[in-house]
């Protein structure tokens, strides 16, 4: 197939062009087209579409999601986890190890694989918990997670409070090359709070925390890793005082990198009061789909995420793709599970409330979803960098596309968006791995006709 007249957004070689894209079982090539190619184009062996208005870029990478299994199949699996991030226009992604039991010895990463191998669509990065049975206490046989296949090392839904072990976990992940990820939420400061401490939690009587559970150990953490020279990664940074020290420790030049959801970059706290904002309709008070950790804050962090992430002080977008059964949100807000499924709207949301607004542009969001993930893993042998060239990966996009969201269409089993009903504007048209279509061919049958 020949698409015509697209743009091709390539991070890794700084290539933005609009021009014709050849693409065949495993081969993307962006103008100008080789002999054959062209011969194929001119004899009419190969199809020509209208490519116009189009965008092809690599696949994204998300550095964390929860695909549920072993243990949890009723809320997903890696062959529908994975399906929902072909949608998504994922190609690659960092399967977080709080399944059941936790993925915390090398025959569970590699049963991760397997399954991986045998029902996934797109590429399944297994990350090994840091501590044994994720309790927090002893490190994990790290060198041996490693082995099997583990890309990082998180207790992600818990943090590691204990300071030695978390010190100990740094010093070995150290020798390892690969980052420990924190999930940052201070057990003590937390309590049981459900909501960001603000006038929204005080009003709906739901108990809050402050941004400050996540910067202290946010902050310990980054003493901690400059001990060990270690690399840490900060997962879900959600508060505008993380931001700060984030950027004091890579202006030292420490090795610390981090990840903001999407769900941060646009939703606020006042979500849970059903307000939605003014071009989406209002949803209701208390939707459990808002429950999250940690969780939708002000306007202010908002804001701060998104110049954090524009800026680079933040690498990546990731997903935190946390699906949950029916019975789990059909709860008191309290007692809700935490997690909203978001793989699928990712792209979408982050189009419409980052790109469409003009808070930044749609080559440094691609590069947020591609080199600025893959970057943090550059420690993993054959990741961490993209060929100077497309492919295999790529995603197709529809930038300007609008869409409403319905979970019921949703390939997830987590039904679990606060975003039902509200129209996004920004679609995934098709994702390619490894030179095959995993989501879209229908999409990419139905492009306008122009040769061949
Ligand atoms: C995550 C989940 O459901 O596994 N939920 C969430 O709200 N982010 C784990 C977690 O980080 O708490």
């Amino acid at each position: 197939m020949l698409l015509r007249g697209a743009r091709v957004i390539d991070p890794a070689s700084g290539t933005d062009v609009v021009g014709d894209v050849y693409i065949e079982a495993g081969v993307f090539q962006a103008e100008p087209l080789t002999d054959d190619q062209n011969a194929r184009v001119d004899q009419g062996r190969t199809k020509v579409v209208n490519g116009t208005g189009l965008v092809v870029s690599p696949g994204f990478v998300d550095l964390h999601c929860h695909l549920r299994e072993p243990g949890q199949e009723h809320k997903e699996t890696i062959a529908t986890g994975t399906e929902a991030a072909a949608r998504g226009g994922f190609t690659t992604v960092c399967a977080m190890p709080n399944t059941n039991p936790p993925i915390d010895s090398p025959g569970l990463v590699e049963f991760v694989l397997k399954r991986a191998k045998e029902t996934g669509i797109v590429r399944v990065l297994p990350i090994g918990t840091i501590t044994a049975g994720r309790q927090g206490e002893r490190v994990a046989d790290l060198e041996e997670l490693a082995s099997a296949g583990a890309v990082a090392f998180s207790d992600d839904g818990s943090p590691v409070a204990n300071p030695q072990t978390m010190r100990n976990a740094l010093m070995i992940a150290r020798n390892l090359n690969l980052p420990i990820i924190q999930h940052c939420e201070d057990p003590a400061i937390l309590g049981d709070a459900v909501a960001h401490e603000g006038w929204v939690s005080q009003r709906l009587g739901l108990t809050g925390a402050p941004g400050a559970a996540e910067e202290s150990l946010a902050a310990r953490d980054i003493e901690l890793a400059a001990l060990t020279r270690a690399h840490l990664h900060l997962a879900h940074v959600s508060s505008a005082g993380t931001i700060d020290l984030i950027k004091r420790a890579k202006d030292r030049g420490r090795k610390v990198t981090a990840e903001v959801m999407p769900h941060h970059l646009a939703l606020t706290d006042e979500w849970l009061l059903g307000d939605r904002g003014s071009d989406w309709p209002t949803g209701s008070e208390y939707d459990t789909n808002l429950r999250v950790n940690p969780p939708v804050r002000s306007p202010e962090d908002v804001e701060a995420m998104a110049i954090a992430l524009r800026d680079g002080v933040i690498d990546a977008v990731a997903t935190d793709h946390a699906p949950h059964a029916w019975e789990d949100k059909a709860v008191p807000f309290g007692e809700a599970a935490p997690g909203i499924s978001g793989i699928e709207t990712a792209f979408g949301l982050l189009m419409t409330r980052l790109v469409h607004t003009g808070v930044i542009d749609l080559p440094m969001l691609i590069t947020r979803m591609t080199i600025g993930p893959a970057s943090v893993l550059a420690g993993v042998p054959g990741l961490g960098t993209f060929s100077e060239k497309l492919g295999p990966d790529v995603v197709i996009l529809d930038p300007n596309q609008e869409w409403t969201v319905d979970p019921d269409e949703f390939a997830s089993k987590g039904k679990n968006t606060p975003l039902t009903g509200c129209t996004l504007r920004g679609a995934v048209v098709a994702t390619i791995v490894g030179g095959r279509v995993v989501h879209g061919e229908k999409a990419l049958d139905a492009l306008e006709r122009v040769g061949g």
